[in-house]
């Protein structure tokens, strides 16, 4: 089953949005198969955000995820990489459609709520740097058999 990594950042955590958001996803039917709450190292943040290092905003996509801490999840589902960044909306909360999570909450691009992979490469690289693997559940929900 595909799995995705999304992370509330601290703008989201700040705002109370973590139950809301995860009540989303949980509504929808993905299952939370990893969560944590956590404050982002500098480390981690620069490897988390490697692909952006050369962007002028680079030091600042960095500072603000380090900022507070974030809540952290491994969700998984059929179409769960694409769907959820479908559910979270554009990077701009401006442009985000209403109905979705940026939509609904955001205003500023630097500010957006809620982090999602973009594919499955980067899913998978994003759920090894922050969760163990023996830190994912596998479990099975009755309500399944009602999703699939
Ligand atoms: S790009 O250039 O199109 O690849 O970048 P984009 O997809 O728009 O954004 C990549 C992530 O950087 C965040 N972002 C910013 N952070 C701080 N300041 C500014 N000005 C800024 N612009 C974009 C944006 O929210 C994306 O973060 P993630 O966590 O990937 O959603």
């Amino acid at each position: 089953m595909e799995r995705t990594f999304l992370m509330v950042k601290p703008d989201g955590v700040q705002r109370n949005l973590i139950g809301k958001i995860v009540t989303r996803f949980e509504e929808k039917g993905f299952q939370l198969v990893g969560a944590k709450f956590i404050h982002v190292s500098e480390n981690i943040a620069e490897q988390h955000y490697a692909e952006h290092k050369e962007k002028p905003f680079f030091t600042e996509l960095v500072d603000f995820i380090t900022s507070g801490p974030v809540f952290a999840m491994v969700w998984q589902g059929e179409g769960v990489i694409a769907k959820s960044r479908l559910m979270m909306g554009k990077t701009d909360p401006l442009e985000a459609l209403p109905g979705t999570i940026r939509g609904d909450f955001g205003v500023v691009k630097h500010k957006n709520i809620i982090h999602g992979s973009d594919g499955r490469e980067s899913a998978q690289r994003e759920i090894s740097l922050f969760f163990r693997e023996e830190e994912i559940v596998e479990y099975n929900k009755l309500l399944d058999s009602w999703i699939y």
